[in-house]
């Protein structure tokens, strides 16, 4: 599968690391799909893409959550471009909110975001990849907290373990019709949702002494492990996970 005019659909694609990812499918010349809840802001970041280099990109307002917005998402990919080569399920949230204050309200709309929607999106997603019969790439961005979390983040750690075995499962599932499925397990990029966190002196500071390579990480740097499993080298690649962590989660002391 090569990346050039390939069918690329990004949830969560209009901002933050989403973003970043669609940008390096754009510079390679592929077709984005940009899913948000947020249409403005899905239309403003694809006719960015377009000015990147992508072929083609299409906006669509969808909450992963409801399903019948999935299937229509789906719908009008199929309708515009025919195929779906890609699916990034990168939409997420974190609430930040210690365990023992959280409401069950906020506990199920991370559940029904981080993994419920990544669960609708790629099992209707399959359905039109299958139906086409020619394979496709399944990849699910996950986070350091599919293995670690802490008392401010035990709705969103269980949420991608989960995910995590979400993406293994489908990955036993597809790989029959040679579509393969990984994820991406990024450390601490600076983002819209983290950089309220990150750009403040003490933890700015920190950075350097938790990630051996010394820095924050980017939304490209995600990206660019999104192309490679996206790529034809990829193609014997499926059920496992890539942290793109700068070696942050290496360091034990
Ligand atoms: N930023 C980090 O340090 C970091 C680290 C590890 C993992 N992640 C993961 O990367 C992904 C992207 O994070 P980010 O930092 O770019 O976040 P972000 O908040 O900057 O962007 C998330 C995007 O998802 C969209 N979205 C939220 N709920 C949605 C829904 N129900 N349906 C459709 N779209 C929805 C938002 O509108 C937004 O555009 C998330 O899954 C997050 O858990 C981020």
């Amino acid at each position: 599968m090569k990346i050039k005019n390939q069918i690329v659909i990004v949830t969560g694609g209009s901002q933050g690391i989403g973003f970043g990812i669609a940008k390096c499918f754009a510079k390679r010349q592929a077709t984005l799909v940009i899913v948000d809840v947020d249409l403005e802001k899905a239309s403003q970041a694809a006719q960015k893409l377009l000015r990147l280099g992508a072929v083609d990109t299409l906006a669509v307002r969808c909450d992963i959550t409801k399903r019948d917005e999935v299937v229509a998402m789906a719908a009008a990919v199929m309708k515009k471009f025919r195929r779906i080569d890609v699916l990034v399920n990168n939409a997420g949230i974190c609430p930040f909110i210690e365990v023992m204050e959280m409401k069950p309200e906020i506990w199920q709309r991370t559940i029904d975001v981080n993994l419920t929607g990544a669960f609708h999106c790629t099992q209707i997603v399959a359905t039109e990849m299958i139906k086409m019969g020619k394979g496709g790439r399944m990849i699910f961005i996950t986070s350091l907290a599919e293995n670690v979390t802490s008392s401010g983040q035990v709705d969103y750690g269980a949420s991608k373990a989960g995910l995590r075995m979400t993406m293994v499962g489908f990955c036993t599932a597809l790989g029959q019709y040679g579509i393969t499925c990984n994820a991406i397990a990024p450390g601490m990029i600076m983002t819209p949702m983290t950089e309220h966190h990150w750009k403040q002196p003490g933890p700015a500071a920190e950075i350097k002494s938790r990630v051996p390579v010394g820095r924050i990480g980017t939304p490209e740097d995600i990206g660019h492990a999104a192309v490679f499993l996206a790529s034809p080298e990829a193609e014997y690649i499926s059920g496992i996970t890539v942290r793109v962590d700068g070696g942050h989660q290496a360091r034990c002391v």
